[in-house]
């Protein structure tokens, strides 16, 4: 879970973690809860735990998540474009040509942050907490131990790769210093680097 404190002092929940009495103390905290969001397709999964916790706030969601999580009760589709609501705030790139797997990608910038879920996965060495089996299937098996990579979901099929590397283009173009991420160690030297070597595959598809 990222959770971003908008300019007004308002928090957006963004992939949100199991919400426990604890963490839900912790958060409100540090304010009032305004959005909750789930940026990809396969991060819905504690959604309602953060909607319990935080009734007031409003829920967002990436295309597919209402077909996954039927449910799931929601205020809004992300699209390719910031809604008002975070406008100027909070940039966001609904990333296209993709198979299996739809994210929308953020870019916070007044902490020049890029907050990606699935686009790029980030094990190697340092990252705590991977066992034996984690670490052997990624070292040598997908490849992407020390070798920050897109989700292998991504990696396996592209409906449109000429699509993808549009919206991938589109978030390189972003100023970011740092990049946030679901899956391994955060990115927090070089990052615009790091991006544009996990996605040359594609990006070399223009
Ligand atoms: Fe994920």
């Amino acid at each position: 879970m990222t959770v971003i404190r908008l300019a007004s002092g308002r928090l957006m929940l963004h992939s949100p973690c199991q919400i426990t009495p604890l963490i839900a103390k912790e958060i409100s905290e540090l304010g009032q809860v305004a959005y909750i969001v789930a940026p990809g397709n396969f991060h819905h999964l504690y959604i309602a735990t953060a909607q319990a916790a935080f009734p007031a706030a409003k829920t967002w969601i990436c295309p597919g998540v209402e077909r996954r999580n039927p449910s799931l009760k929601y205020d809004g589709v992300l699209g390719d474009v910031a809604p008002a609501e975070w406008e100027g705030e909070i940039d966001q790139v609904l990333v296209q040509g993709t198979r299996i797997m739809r994210e929308v990608a953020m870019f916070h910038v007044a902490s020049r942050t890029l907050i990606l879920v699935d686009l790029i996965e980030n094990f190697g060495d340092t990252t705590p907490r991977v066992g034996a089996a984690l670490k052997f299937w990624f070292k040598y098996v997908l490849r992407m131990w020390n070798n920050p990579r897109p989700a292998p979901e991504y990696r396996i099929g592209w409906s449109d790769r000429q699509a993808a590397a549009k919206s991938l283009s589109r978030i390189l173009a972003w100023d970011f210093q740092r990049i946030v991420l679901s899956h391994g160690d955060l990115v927090d030297r070089n990052a615009r680097q790091v991006a544009a070597t996990a996605w040359s595959a594609i990006l070399g598809q223009r």
